[in-house]
């Protein structure tokens, strides 16, 4: 069993996925984590990340036990991350990783921007996560706010801004919903109604 969640950034893919994780006792992978962590090695390893050919190397040699979860959650960690998302050769080099993560029992649940269009076109389930993008920087805002970070949220919203235009425009796996999506919006739903409506289409689509 798969299940595919795909969104804009901060559209609440990852809390709803884990939830629903938790719930069905599915494994979770946070494909975002992967570019980010590819965008964050590119950085430290002193290149910008637009270098390609790192960016490709990094990607080859991922070690995915191995990514520090707090330094990928920075705003250049999400910059870096989205330069990187754009090359083709990179997104190849860790594609084999998420379909052979997607086939473990008794089912597993992805999110990032192309799981159910290209990553697990045949997932079971599939959702398309949004939010309005100020309720979305909002969001991600408050969540930079509590690491530590003191930018500003006219800044994440420029920010989120950016991010879209770039994941909905490249030309390799753009962000968009899968024909067979379900669409959540959950500009003004709260986290336990988001995960109730998507359990609700899950159990529906099992049966
Ligand atoms: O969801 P996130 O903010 O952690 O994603 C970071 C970047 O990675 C974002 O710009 C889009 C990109 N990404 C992607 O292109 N494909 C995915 N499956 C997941 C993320």
């Amino acid at each position: 069993m798969i299940i595919a969640i795909d969104g804009p950034a901060a559209a609440g893919k990852g809390t709803l996925a884990r939830a629903i994780a938790r719930h069905l006792d599915y494994a979770y992978l946070d494909t975002g984590s992967l570019y980010r962590a590819v965008g964050h090695a590119v950085m430290k390893a002193g290149f910008p990340p637009e270098n390609e050919a790192e960016a490709l190397k990094v990607a080859q040699n991922l070690d995915v036990a191995a990514i520090d979860k707090e330094a990928i959650r920075t705003a250049e960690a999400g910059h870096a991350a989205s330069v990187v998302a754009a090359m083709p050769a990179v997104r190849a080099a860790i594609l084999d990783f998420q379909r052979h993560f997607a086939r473990q029992k008794p089912g597993a649940v992805l999110d990032g921007r192309d799981i159910g269009t290209v990553v697990c076109p045949d997932a079971d389930v599939k959702f398309f996560v949004t939010a309005r993008p100020e309720i979305r920087a909002h969001r991600r805002w408050l969540e930079l706010k509590a690491s530590g970070s003191d930018v500003s949220e006219a800044q994440v919203l420029d920010d989120v801004r950016l991010r879209d235009q770039r994941d909905s425009e490249r030309a390799t796996s753009p962000l968009k919903p899968a024909n067979d999506a379900h669409l959540l919006d959950t500009s003004d739903l709260s986290i336990e109604a988001s995960f109730g409506e998507a359990v609700r289409i899950i159990d529906k689509s099992m049966r």
